[in-house]
Order: C-alpha cells, then structure tokens, then sequence
C-alpha cells in the first residue's frame, strides 16, 4: 500500500512535468513597469468589440484547407486574400504600410517605424487549415458559429486566431493615429500545414534578397497552459524557444525476384519487417534531463506543493523513476525523445510471386538534444543488416534554442507583455514545440524564434486542435488582440537592460 501510494505520487509528479519536460532554462520575473511613455490604451468600444469578433468567424468561414502538399483550396486562398482587404481598410490604404501578395496566395506586409536604427521584428502567422471530417462536430466546421461566448469552427486556434488578431489589432493601432518607431513585418503563410516551401520559405527567401535581419520572429506554437497539471491551478504561460527537427527514412530491401513453390530462406518482406520491428521494439535514447532542465525545474519546483516540489527539487534522485514514467504516455514520450512513428508499409505484386522489392517509410521526430545524422546512426546500429537500405527522403534539423535570458528582446518583450496583459499569470517559461511551425524557413534570418499564441489553452481545447470541435472563446480571442496591440507598442519602447559591468 505504502508503495502504491509512493508510485502514484510518482506518477502525479511526472504528469506534471509534462509540459515541463524539455524546459530549458527559465528566466526570473521580469519588471512590471510601465514601459511607454505616450501609450495608447488597449480600451474598445463596445463597436470594435463585436467588430473584432465578427471578423474572426468571417474568416472561419472561408475554407482555406490544405488537403495535401500538391492539393489546397485555391479558390478559399484567394477569397481569403480579397478577405482580410475588406476587413482591414486602414491596414490597406496606410501609407506606413507596404502589402505584397507572395508566391499567390501568402501575404507579407512591411511596416515602416520611424526609428531605422532599431532592427525590425516580424510577427507569424498561417491562413491555411487542416481538413474536417464533418462527423462529430457540434457545429459545421466552417460555420464560424458563436455559441456559449464560442466562436467555433477549422482555425479557431490554428491559426486564423493569430492571422486576424495581428491584422486587427494593426487596424486598431493606424486607426489611432499610431506610428511606429521599430518597423516589422508581418508574415502569413499559406502552406503551414503541409510544409510551408511555397508560402513561408518564398517570404524568406525575399526577405533574406532584400538583405534583412530580424531582432526576433513571433509565431504560432505554445500557450497559456490550464489545467494541464494537477498539482498546479495557476496558468503557466509557455514561449517555445525551440520545436523538434524531422526525418523521414525510407528503409529498402532488394532481393532476388522468385516463384513462390521454391522461396528462398528469406524474402525481401521477411527481411525488412525484421528490421522494422527492431526499430519499433528498440525506441531512440531517453533524453529526459538533458540540458540546462534541472535548474528551470528546480526554479519551477517552488511552484508547487508538497510532494510534487520535493520530486521536481531532487531530480538527481528522482529522474530514472520519472523518466520512465514520462515514458508511459504518448506525449510526454515524445518530449522525452527522439519517437519512431512507421508510417508507410509497401511490397508484393501478386500472391504467387516473392517480390524483389520491400519498402518502409519512418517517420522520426528529433529531439532537441539529438541530430538527424545521429539518428541515422542509431537507426542503423539497430536495424544492424546490410542488405536493408537506408534513403533519406527529407529531414531537418531540430531548431536551434532562442536565448531567453535577460538579453534576449524577443523573449523579454513577450514576457513583459504578458505580465501587463495577463497579470494573473505569474509562471512563464521556455519550452519546446512537439510539432512543427512555418519558423523554421526564417532560421537563416534571425536567432530569435519564438513560438507562443496569448491564448488559455486546457488539455480538451489542445486535442481539438486538427481534431473536432477546434473553438476559441471570444474573450480569449479579444484579448490576443489587445495582447498583440500592447506588443506592438512594447517593441516601440523596449529598451536592452544594461549588461552587468565589472566595476572599476
Ligand atoms: C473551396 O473554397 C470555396 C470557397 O472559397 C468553396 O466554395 C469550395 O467548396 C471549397 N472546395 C473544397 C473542395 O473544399
């Protein structure tokens, strides 16, 4: 009994490192001061207010969905363009701001500060959705209905959220007379969802001709996370400072065609699915612990009560037991490692005919701490034949990890705006994105990506993202407006603390 009860503490500790498992070094509170000095209030009317809204769910509305790298609704994508043109008059006629439409579909828009001696900043978003299968959602999916203080349907967080809040909170800003003195971009791809080489990379690839260097780029990727943990009722606000990196391997095996009233000892199937279940059977190291993540949980540790503090302050005694815990469930397995998906399975032509050719396809997600070239050793260390070929079909690296000390502006400039924002939030910390965003095309132009929407998540509005039933509530919603519109104005006045100087 006493033992149970020791493991279930265990088990509680571990499920709330879940979001904690890969931090990376956290950041002490930063100043709360007041940072402008003529600042223009983030107050609405009540008329923008209900605007604000309305514009969302049109944009819901428009089914801008990528099926398939090839394939997406052309049709939405340009709709979607003609769109935000109506919505955001002011944005459009402004003369500080400079519109493009890139590679057709993926806008970029530059606005111009006052100020060229500060380095610009841009913020990120995507228009394109996944698609919906229409069973199980309580509304259509591309309805943009309003319901229970709801605004539900496909990108209500992913990412049409992020696309009109920016613009909005733009429109409200020139609407006010605002100028900027630090310009920045503002970036919207098109293909986020199945890759981003013709939207993301294309804007990239502009910026980088016109010879840009960003200070820092903010895009979709974490949250305000509720309700995750057990042990812990505060909101803890996580910036992703890294995401993990991708390699799709094709595993191959050629032998030999044949009947089969004589087959041979070993096939190209056999072989292959041998290696296959190796893979499978052997999961990539457990990098739990890695890093600079004992001290930001150790720092975290004070958050909580007894006895998560006392496992998460003790790591050292406590990390093999957790990290076989965080093992057990598919999500905090995959903070903890490189994870192994197979993905696609193909061989044979007919029943009666031992086929030459076997071929798998591996899905690796890559841990920060690992890359691509050391996965493929470890992948052929245990697959361990000869005969099974190995063929990179794409891959890249895990991104590098944005500082987030004191130095870092990007990441100072989201803290403080989420202290004066959101003062109810008192935890924020770094951390890491499981899946992948349109940042990684921008890598070549910045050091400073950081992945963060000012938006309260809990664990059922995180699945419904690609799921069903994917909706932002309105206050949410108005608030990454205002969230975004006290940014903008932060970047203005945000000045580099002063480095600590050896005194004399
Ligand atoms: C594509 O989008 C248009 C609206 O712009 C819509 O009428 C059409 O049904 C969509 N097509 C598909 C296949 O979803």
């Amino acid at each position: 009994m006493a033992g149970e009860k020791h493991m279930s503490l265990l088990a509680q500790a571990a499920t709330l490192l879940l979001f904690f498992a890969s931090v990376f070094g956290s950041t002490g509170p930063g100043s709360r001061e007041n940072l402008g000095a003529s600042r223009i209030p983030s107050q609405f009317s009540e008329e923008e207010r209900v605007a604000i809204k309305e514009a969302l769910k049109g944009a819901i509305q428009i089914p801008t969905v990528s099926f398939s790298y090839e394939k997406s609704n052309t049709t939405a994508l340009a709709e979607f363009g003609e769109y935000i043109r109506k919505a955001f008059p002011t944005v459009f006629r402004s003369s500080l701001v400079q519109h493009e439409v890139v590679a057709q579909y993926s806008h970029l828009f530059t606005v111009q500060g006052s100020d060229p001696s500060l380095q610009p900043y841009m913020l990120m978003a995507h228009i394109d959705v996944v698609p919906v299968s229409e069973e199980g959602w309580e509304v259509p999916p591309f309805s943009g209905l309003e319901r229970n203080g709801f605004i539900h349907g496909r990108g209500a967080l992913d990412n049409k959220n992020s696309v009109m809040a920016i613009l909005h909170a733009l429109e409200l800003l020139l609407i006010r007379n605002y100028s900027p003195k630090r310009s920045f971009f503002i970036a919207l791809g098109h293909d986020e969802e199945v890759s981003g080489t013709k939207g993301a990379q294309k804007i990239s690839a502009l910026l980088q001709a016109r010879g840009v260097q960003l200070a820092f780029l903010v895009d979709e990727g974490s949250f305000i996370l509720e309700d995750f943990i057990p042990n812990l009722k505060k909101p803890v606000a996580m910036i992703s400072v890294t995401e993990k990196g991708s390699l799709n391997l094709m595993l191959q095996v050629n032998m030999t065609p044949g009947h089969s009233s004589a087959p041979p000892k070993e096939t190209s199937i056999g072989i292959l699915s041998a290696a296959i279940s190796r893979l499978e059977q052997t999961p990539l190291p457990n990098m739990f612990g890695n890093g600079p993540l004992k001290k930001t949980l150790k720092l975290l540790a004070n958050e909580f009560s007894f006895p998560a503090n006392i496992v998460l302050g003790n790591l050292w005694l406590f990390r093999p037991i957790v990290s076989r815990l965080m093992e057990r469930n598919p999500i905090t397995n995959a903070l903890v490692r490189t994870t192994t998906a197979l993905t696609m399975f193909n061989a044979g032509i007919k029943e009666n005919v031992i086929p030459p050719l076997a071929q798998a396809t591996i899905n690796f997600r890559i841990h920060p701490s690992q890359t691509v070239q050391e996965v493929l050793e470890l992948v052929k260390k245990i697959v361990a034949d000869d005969r099974v070929q190995l063929r990179v079909l794409r891959s890249f690296e895990p991104l590098p990890v944005s500082p987030s000390d004191d130095q870092a502006m990007g990441y100072q400039l989201l803290q403080q705006t989420i202290q004066s924002v959101f003062p109810e939030v008192n935890i924020i910390v770094p951390g890491i994105c499981i899946a992948n965003t349109d940042t990684r095309h921008y890598a070549s132009i910045t050091n400073g990506m950081y992945r963060f929407n000012p938006i309260f998540l809990q664990p059922q509005d995180f699945r419904s993202i690609h799921g069903i039933n994917e909706k932002i509530s309105v206050q949410n919603y108005q608030n990454q407006v205002k969230f975004i519109f006290e940014f903008i104005q932060n970047a203005d006045t945000y000045s580099q603390p002063a480095p600590h100087l050896h005194e004399l």
